[in-house]
């Protein structure tokens, strides 16, 4: 099977990258399933019912998330009613919503043809500290390949250290572990001993004359100065970034990563 992963969504521009370009990655890549980090897509910071149906609506499967998953209250209400949308694993218990879940593959040809694990986990480097984030998944690891053979991580985290340490602790248990969160997509895509592909960061989906999706001046301003700035989304030289995987669906050991950067040129 061969699945895309979208690099955190940012605002409009972000989800209309996604909606313009989607359809067209499905056709060449002959996708079966796509997840894409959703934590900037409203606004540029978190993410509400309205925009997760916007990237749900535009062919994602299921929508993972990071630090920013707070930001907008109406959150709240996806987590209680969407299995489709994750939020980081190591939250505390009793946090609501799920890190994890299960959920079936169609092919147009074959209808049901298998199911994937997807994880959601952050790192705790240059990040607020949540639980610990490497046995917590692997305990999630354990549970999940009980149901299936195909499983993929989104691990929210900055430093590359961590993330790549995490990856190879988890080589030869999932499928895939992408990294998100430094919006900045890094050319180490690469197939662990194991069977495990790895992408340090997947990059971000959005305006990239920019900041990290937001606008140049008053990120500059910001760190001249030291005084918070209102940080609007960005317009111009819009990209949808990602990674495309595929997977031995008999063993859910990934046969070839690739990465994606698309140019929105409407
Ligand atoms: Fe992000
Ligand atoms: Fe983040």
């Amino acid at each position: 099977m061969k699945l895309l992963f979208i690099g955190d969504i940012v605002g409009r521009p972000g989800r209309h990258a996604v909606k313009e370009l989607l359809p067209k990655l499905r056709e060449q890549h002959a996708l079966d399933f796509v997840i894409a980090n959703g934590e900037n897509s409203a606004g540029g910071s978190g993410i509400t019912p309205e925009t997760a149906g916007e990237i749900f609506s535009a062919g994602v499967d299921v929508i993972t998330s990071g630090d920013h998953v707070w930001d907008q209250k109406e959150v709240m209400e996806l987590l209680a009613s969407d299995k489709r949308f994750l939020r980081p694993l190591n939250y505390p218990p009793g946090t609501p919503g799920q890190g994890s879940g299960v959920f079936e593959v169609r092919s147009s040809e074959f209808g049901v043809r298998s199911s994937i694990g997807v994880l959601n986990v952050q790192g705790r480097t240059f990040l607020p500290p949540l639980e610990y984030p490497f046995l917590l998944a692997a305990e999630a690891v354990r549970r999940l390949r009980e149901r299936s053979k195909i499983i993929f991580v989104d691990f929210h985290a900055e430093a590359t250290s961590e993330k790549i340490a995490f990856a190879r602790f988890l080589d030869g248990q999932v499928s895939a572990v992408v990294g998100t969160h430094t919006h900045v997509q890094t050319a180490d895509e690469q197939i662990f001993p194991g069977g495990t592909a790895y992408l340090s960061d997947a990059g971000f989906t959005g305006p990239h004359e920019s900041v990290l999706g937001r606008e140049i001046e008053p990120v500059i301003r910001r760190f001249l100065t030291g005084m918070p700035q209102r940080f609007e989304v960005a317009k111009g030289r819009v990209l949808l970034h990602g990674v495309v995987i595929e997977i031995n669906d008999a063993t859910g050991a990934a046969l070839k990563i690739q990465r994606v950067a698309e140019a929105l040129t409407a």
